[in-house]
């Protein structure tokens, strides 16, 4: 299993992590007294996405400037 297919899948689930997470934010905010620490639970994820979300953008980048192709 690759580096490249790895990152890809955390970032595939953590993307579902994430929209559930977003979920529950918007169930709690319509409750009377929301806990507060609930607003904060997308960023767990987030935080995750961020890093490997920039890998998959810049891989591609890479595969070229390593295959020679300058176009
Ligand atoms: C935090 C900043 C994020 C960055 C920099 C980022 C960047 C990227 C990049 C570059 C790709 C690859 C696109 C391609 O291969 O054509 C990707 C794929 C994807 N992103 Fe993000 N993303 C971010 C956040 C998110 C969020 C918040 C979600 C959804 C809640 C999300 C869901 C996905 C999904 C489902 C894929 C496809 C993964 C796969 O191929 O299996 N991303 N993202």
């Amino acid at each position: 299993m690759s580096l490249h297919y790895l990152i890809r899948q955390v970032h595939r689930w953590a993307s579902i992590v994430f929209t559930v997470f977003f979920i529950l934010v918007f169930i709690a905010s319509m409750r009377p007294q929301p806990v507060e620490w609930v607003f904060y639970l997308p960023l767990a994820p987030l935080f995750v996405m961020l890093p490997t979300g920039l890998y998959l953008f810049a891989l591609p980048y890479f595969q070229r400037a390593r295959s020679g192709n300058k176009s």
